[in-house]
């Protein structure tokens, strides 16, 4: 696909090192979660996901077969990073444990940055426990020292800094897409803009390099040319790539 910047791949993650170009400044991955179902569109009632027969296969076995599955992905991202770059894990409670052994193994355990809680709030509970309602998105570097990155910064609360900002805390709180946002493509799993928005530049400096490996709908994509990123997609999923280039085509519209 020809937008500028950006570049949408039918491949599989484990071929990110023959099918990118260039070196990536972020490498953000939201895979699929182990859920054990087929994921599809939302259901009936939402405003663009009843048209859109979009889905893909989220059942990798247990934990254990999941992150047999992960760990080559995930090497296979390592070399098209760059020295000073990042690499953003999305899981969920089913696998986020597993994968930060992994990555620890994997990078060792001074190349963690910071475990993110995206907190959301969306979506049903159980009477047999607390609601689960974040996501974990796992932050590490490749080199301790000269990683870049660039928190942003809120509005400070207390009496003594108001009118100043302080820096993010490592709890996103961002509403996950209702059924009737303007911004739903009716892909299964979609995330907010608002959440990649603050991943993208704080994670990517202006006019960096951003790889999604697994880019779905293209919300990666869609925040990194907002924000003047440049950005790689990979899927395996060929309806994806259809919907996130047609996203790509409405923003350049
Ligand atoms: C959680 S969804 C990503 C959603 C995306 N972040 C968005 O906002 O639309 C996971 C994606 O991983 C893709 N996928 C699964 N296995 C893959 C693989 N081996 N390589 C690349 N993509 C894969 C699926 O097709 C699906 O689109």
């Amino acid at each position: 696909m020809a937008l500028a910047r950006t570049r949408i791949l039918l491949a599989d993650w484990l071929d990110a090192g023959r099918v990118v170009e260039g070196a990536a400044d972020l490498v953000y991955a939201d895979p699929p979660f182990n859920t054990g179902v087929i994921k599809r569109a939302p259901p009936r009632g939402s405003r663009r996901g009843r048209d859109v027969d979009a889905r893909y296969a989220d059942a990798f076995g247990s934990a254990s077969d999941f992150v047999a599955w992960l760990r080559p992905r995930v090497e296979a991202t390592l070399p098209v990073l760059k020295p000073t770059g990042l690499l953003a894990l999305h899981l969920d409670w089913r696998t986020s444990h597993r994968a930060r052994v992994m990555l620890d193994e994997l990078l060792g355990e001074d190349r963690f940055v910071n475990h993110l809680i995206w907190s959301y709030g969306l979506g049903g509970s159980s009477p047999r426990r607390f609601a689960r309602k974040h996501d974990d998105i796992l932050l590490y570097c490749l080199d301790p020292k000269t990683y870049w990155l660039d928190p942003p910064r809120v509005p400070a609360t207390s009496n003594r800094l108001r009118g100043k900002t302080k820096k993010m805390t490592d709890v996103l709180d961002i509403p996950a897409i209702n059924n009737m946002a303007a911004e739903r493509t009716g892909y299964p799993t979609q995330k907010p803009l608002a959440l990649l928005d603050v991943l993208v530049r704080s994670c990517c400096p202006p006019g960096g390099q951003v790889l999604d490996p697994c880019c779905g709908s293209g919300t990666t994509l869609a925040a990194a040319v907002l924000a003047g990123r440049s950005a790689i997609g990979l899927d395996i999923n060929p309806r994806a790539i259809e919907i996130a280039e047609q996203r790509l085509r409405g923003l350049r519209g």
